[in-house]
């Protein structure tokens, strides 16, 4: 039952009745702004996440197989510098570039444990599952829950801790809590421990809008699988396909936007908050921000949170970065 016995699967979840309020909050307080917004924790149910593993196979997005190959190129670097026992995963998905680092760990003899932690119930059983019987002896403890609230739940690391966090999901906070995430995961990273971290680069401005606007439409569907969430676990009644899809960088600010457009006036009712809602011909609902990095940007956020900056590995083509940062 213990997590440290060699070899073990738990996965605890954190989330609660407190979590489905999270989302009715997220909608009555985001729903009720002049710009209105929700957060993108909410596009990950089961079907979301499925679509979200489609986006990162599609030509246009490059983020995922840069990243790959940036990791299956320094990952030893990263163990020898660290000599990391565990690796912590934030928004661990369907882990797919994960193996990359535990095969270096492994091949280095300090493997000990993963902890993937993901507001994805079901992608943490499947993982936490997976991987324990793909690596023998490897310990897994998942953490279903919200990076953001959650993290005092991590068990106490075996060894030094690596802390990954990847796929540019730093870039979906707002510049305000980006930071405040950060000093929150600078304090649990205890002795010697560091952060892996995963960034999109600037680069043109077309590049990064084809990445989230592909010719399929599987983004337009990931990004439209938020309404179908509300409506599902509110009562609400969106007319999913009466919305499309909006993608466009904001130059000055470095991120790029997704939004869903009303196509025509729109009235929704949002059963279990009792929230009727309006929106007028071609109103924009944001679901996300995705912010673009600059080495300027990145050492300011990391020193922002107490961290600095031990190595930026990036591909030759500098689409996309990994940085290895420590407690200063
Ligand atoms: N790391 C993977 C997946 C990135 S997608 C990759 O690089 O491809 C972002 C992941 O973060 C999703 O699995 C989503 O469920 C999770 N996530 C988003 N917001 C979260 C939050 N607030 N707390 C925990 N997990 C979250
Ligand atoms: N973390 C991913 C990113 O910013 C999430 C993502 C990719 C995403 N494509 C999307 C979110 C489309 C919403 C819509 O790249």
């Amino acid at each position: 039952m213990e997590p440290s016995l060699r070899g073990a699967v738990v996965v605890r979840s954190y989330l609660g009745p407190n979590d489905e309020r999270s989302l009715a909050d997220d909608v009555l307080d985001g729903l009720t702004r002049p710009l209105k917004e929700l957060p993108p924790k909410h596009l990950y149910d089961a079907r979301g996440s499925e679509l979200f593993d489609a986006i990162c196979e599609l030509p246009e997005y490059y983020q995922t197989r840069t990243e790959r190959l940036i990791l299956e190129t320094f990952a030893d670097d990263v163990v020898a510098r660290t000599g990391a026992a565990e690796l912590v995963e934030l928004g661990s998905g369907s882990a797919t570039k994960t193996r990359v680092l535990l095969d270096a760990m492994a091949g280095a003899g300090t493997l000990e444990r993963y902890v993937p932690v993901d507001v994805s119930e079901s992608t943490v059983h499947a993982v936490a599952e997976m991987l324990s019987e793909e690596y023998a002896g490897l310990s897994v403890h998942g953490v279903v829950g919200d990076f953001e609230r959650h993290l005092s739940h991590l068990p106490a690391p075996p060894g030094p801790r690596l802390v990954a966090f990847l796929g540019g999901t730093i870039g979906n906070f707002p510049p305000g809590s980006r930071r405040r995430f950060l000093r929150g995961l600078a304090k649990v990273l205890g002795d010697g421990g560091h952060v892996l971290l995963g960034t999109d680069l600037v680069k043109d401005p077309r590049v990064i809008e084809a990445a989230y606007d592909d010719g399929a439409g599987v983004t337009a569907e990931f990004n439209r699988n938020v309404l179908h969430v509300v409506n599902r676990e509110l009562g609400a009644d969106f007319d999913v396909d009466a919305f499309e899809h909006v993608a466009f960088y904001d130059r000055r600010r470095e991120w790029i936007e997704m939004r869903l457009r009303a196509l025509d006036v729109q009235h929704v009712r949002v059963e279990a908050l009792d929230l009727d809602v309006d929106f007028a011909a071609r109103e924009e609902l944001r679901t996300e921000i995705s912010a673009k990095f600059t080495r300027e940007r990145l050492e300011g956020d990391l020193a922002a949170a107490g961290l600095a900056l031990v190595e930026l590995y990036t591909d030759p083509d500098e689409l996309f970065a990994v940085s290895l940062a420590r407690r200063r």
